[in-house]
């Protein structure tokens, strides 16, 4: 995860500045979280089976249950329990089955749309981003109810929460009211009317969905997206690993890529030379991209190919490793 990675970077100078700003905005989110919660409407649509059907096509493209699972552990799936490494200490994915002690069986559907659109528990509690609700937030009421339905129909699994390893600072999660104030983008989603329904249903696949941003744009300090870079690609995540720029530019993006090389990644994970995706991309390929039907990956193609070129040069310091995929995003 990549919450603060620049922070990450230049600890010395930049986590300091970090602390003291997290420090002051705990102080302040602490009497704040009260007013945090806008109220949310509820969903009229009721989930049935369609439902869950779609919802657990959405919650593919989304990548929820990599997220949630302990695979290494053998863990049961979207029973939680995956573990995160970042500079800022350990989180723990957590239970998300139907289970009512140690999962979300208590939860409303109003209580994920929440949790999905705002970033907020059940109880006030804020999230860190770390769960990409920031990108979550773009779905439609109608697909997080569709996921809800889905959720719902798993079977309950009686695994309890991991409590997260974080250094002192980072524990403060009513910092994060000020982290929503500056970076979260309220959705859903509107549509762009400069495009056509293809490319708006690719947007919305790779920004609310398959947050794919969520890694190939770099971070400011504070762990902000820093727009004017988008899909431009990072030389070094918290881990040491480059990710790619994927913007259109032609020299240090994928613009000399076709519509058909990029629909082999998407469906198998092979790039342009013959070689494989590896770390997390490989598993984003595995759980999401080659879950897409037909047209969705279309639209998903369309979508990229037309990210304006930025000029960022990212070459590979390291290999990632299997160890990767569990670390950051
Ligand atoms: C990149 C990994 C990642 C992905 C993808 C992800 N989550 Fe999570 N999720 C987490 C982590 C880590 C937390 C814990 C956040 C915290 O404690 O602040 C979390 C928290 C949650 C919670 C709060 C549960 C509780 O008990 O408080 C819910 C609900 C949830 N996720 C649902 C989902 C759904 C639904 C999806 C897919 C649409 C999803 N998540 C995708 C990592 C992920
Ligand atoms: C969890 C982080 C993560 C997410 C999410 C992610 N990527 Fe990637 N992506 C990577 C990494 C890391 C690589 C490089 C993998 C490698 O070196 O083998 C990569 C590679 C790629 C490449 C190949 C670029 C090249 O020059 O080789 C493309 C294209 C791509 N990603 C597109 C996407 C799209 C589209 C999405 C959303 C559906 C997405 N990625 C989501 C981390 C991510």
């Amino acid at each position: 995860m990549r919450v603060f990675p620049r922070a990450a970077r230049r600890r010395t100078v930049v986590s300091r500045v970090a602390g003291i700003f997290i420090l002051a905005a705990s102080t302040y989110g602490l009497v704040l979280d009260a007013v945090a919660q806008d109220p949310e409407p509820a969903f009229a649509g009721a989930p049935g089976a369609t439902a869950a059907a779609r919802g657990r096509y959405l919650a593919a493209a989304a990548g929820c249950e990599g997220c949630h699972t302990d695979k290494a552990s053998h863990g049961a799936p979207f029973a939680g329990g995956r573990a995160f490494k970042t500079p800022y200490g350990t989180f723990y994915s957590p239970n998300i089955t139907p289970d009512p002690a140690h999962g979300i069986g208590a939860w409303s559907q109003t209580d994920l749309v929440r949790a999905l659109r705002q970033g907020i528990g059940p109880k006030g509690r804020h999230f860190y981003p770390v769960f990409p609700y920031p990108a979550f937030t773009l779905m439609t009421t109608r697909d997080m109810a569709d996921i809800y339905a889905y959720l719902r129909s798993l079977a309950p699994q009686p695994r309890k929460n991991r409590p997260h390893d974080l250094k002192f600072l980072y524990t403060f999660r009513s910092a994060m009211f000020f982290w929503n104030a500056l970076y979260l983008h309220k959705g859903p989603m509107a549509a762009d009317p400069g495009h056509d329904a293809r490319w708006n249903r690719g947007a919305y696949l790779a920004r609310a969905l398959g947050h794919c941003d969520a890694c190939h744009t770099p971070r400011n300090a504070l762990g902000g997206k820093n727009e004017a870079m988008a899909y431009a690609g990072t030389k070094s995540n918290p881990e040491g690993v480059a990710v790619p720029n994927i913007t259109s530019d032609h020299k240090t993006g994928i613009g000399k890529w076709s519509a058909g090389d990029l629909k082999m990644l998407f469906q198998i994970g092979m790039l342009p030379d013959g070689d494989f995706v590896g770390g997390v991309m490989a598993e984003v390929v595995t759980r999401e991209t080659s879950k897409l039907s037909g047209p969705d990956l279309d639209a998903l193609i369309a979508y990229v190919k037309s990210i304006p070129a930025i000029k960022n040069t990212i070459s590979k310091t390291k290999k990632p490793s299997a160890d990767s995929a569990n670390s950051w995003q």
